[in-house]
């Protein structure tokens, strides 16, 4: 008689466990809180659910901030790095790369490609450097860009970890949008891919991104995704950190290995590339449901593994798409990894097949907007419209 008791008992338990364990994709996606698990689930979600989540990821863009899609046109001004990471092709100590620094004429002139385009913002990248000259230069070309355009493009700056002194100055001198991924934030994992050294301290960069915020920038930050050594749980965590840093956006895209990298040795553990692009497609379906007014950017890389990765990812949630405008001649020099796309197009021609694709995807483009993230607006309590 106890036993019956006991064993009906933990069939209810079981049963109970069960029920959880298979909680729908379907019921998840309606969700506006989500823990670790409906996280896994989404990002394990196969056939018919993953169409689901893609589905329902596009409908709360919709929703929350309509069909528009902004342009930051991407100047990548320099490839000179102080840093090492193990997973990047213009690390310092990869001596294949030949090294470059765009002079300003031509990273004006870009500019003024961007600005008479109507690309609303651009985006200033580059290796890390902390010089005083390479501070003063990044000053100077702020306030150009702000000259040349009437003040009217929007700047992003990607240059890396700095001081808190250089970020004010920076923000002082045009710059309003700041990216820094955080790369993993599991400090585990950072640990792994990164030299183990003060220059490459986890705990720093988070601290860039705070004082980032506190300094007036929109804050973007971002994660890779299918490195070596990565599992669901950490890419579930990392979606749940960029809600718990509450940042206003976001650019993550799939890991691709680069050869003259120490990480490459790594490579037999990896998913195929055709895996990494659709765990970072679902990753960018679940953040838009996690996060539906943030700006989510359409990476380059997705572009990498497939050459209509970008209007894919817009067609699940990303709203922001990064056309390059690096000088033509300088592009194969920053290869951060293989298959870089883009390399021989020049910005004319970018900007047309783009315009194609993006229509293609269901998407308009914000012609000469900032295309500012509302989720900003909304943390500052300023009305976006
Ligand atoms: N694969 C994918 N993304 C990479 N990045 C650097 N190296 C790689 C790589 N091998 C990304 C990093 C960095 C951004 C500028 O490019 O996330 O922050
Ligand atoms: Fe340049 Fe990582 S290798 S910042």
């Amino acid at each position: 008689m106890g036993f019956i008791f006991i064993e009906k008992l933990s069939q209810r338990a079981i049963g109970f466990v069960y029920l959880r364990g298979v909680k729908n994709v379907k019921d998840i996606v309606l969700q506006d809180t989500f823990s670790k698990e409906d996280l896994v689930a989404l990002l394990q979600a196969e056939g018919n659910d993953r169409q689901l989540l893609f589905e329902a990821a596009y409908e709360r863009k919709i929703q929350t901030i309509g069909n528009k899609v902004f342009f930051r046109g991407l100047v990548e001004f320099s490839n000179i790095c102080s840093k090492d990471c193990l997973y990047c092709g213009i690390r310092k100590s990869n001596e294949k790369v030949v090294r470059y620094e765009a002079s300003d004429e031509e990273i004006l002139a870009a500019c003024r490609f961007a600005w008479e385009n109507r690309f609303g913002s651009v985006v200033l990248q580059s290796g890390e450097l902390s010089s005083p000259a390479f501070v003063n230069r990044v000053d100077r070309l702020l306030r150009s860009i702000k000259q040349l355009s009437n003040n009217e493009l929007g700047i992003t700056l990607s240059c890396g970890e700095q001081s808190r002194e250089t970020y004010r100055r920076w923000f002082e001198s045009g710059a309003h949008r700041y990216l820094l991924r955080i790369e993993s934030s599991s400090p585990e994992l950072y640990a792994k891919i990164h030299p183990n050294n003060p220059q490459h301290s986890f705990e720093k960069r988070l601290e860039c991104l705070r004082v980032l915020k506190n300094c007036g920038y929109q804050a973007g930050t971002g994660v890779m995704i299918g490195l070596p050594f990565q599992t669901m749980e950490q890419l579930a965590d990392d979606l749940l950190f960029l809600k718990k840093i509450d940042v206003d956006m976001v650019g993550m895209g799939p890991y691709i290995e680069h050869e003259d990298t120490p990480l490459y040795a790594f490579r037999n553990q990896l998913k195929s590339k055709q895996e990494r692009f659709d765990l970072a497609l679902k990753m960018v379906a679940a953040l838009r449901l996690l996060m539906p007014d943030i700006n989510i950017a359409a990476a380059t890389a997705l572009q990498a593994i497939d050459p209509a990765g970008r209007e894919k990812a817009l067609k699940i949630g990303a709203n922001v798409i990064m056309p390059n405008l690096t000088p033509c001649d300088f592009r194969k020099e920053y290869q951060l990894y293989e298959d870089k796309p883009c390399l021989d197009e020049d910005a004319d021609l970018c900007r047309n097949c783009l315009e194609a694709r993006i229509e293609l995807a269901g998407g308009e483009i914000g012609y000469g907007e900032w295309g500012d993230s509302r989720h900003f607006f909304k943390r500052n309590g300023i009305p976006s419209d």
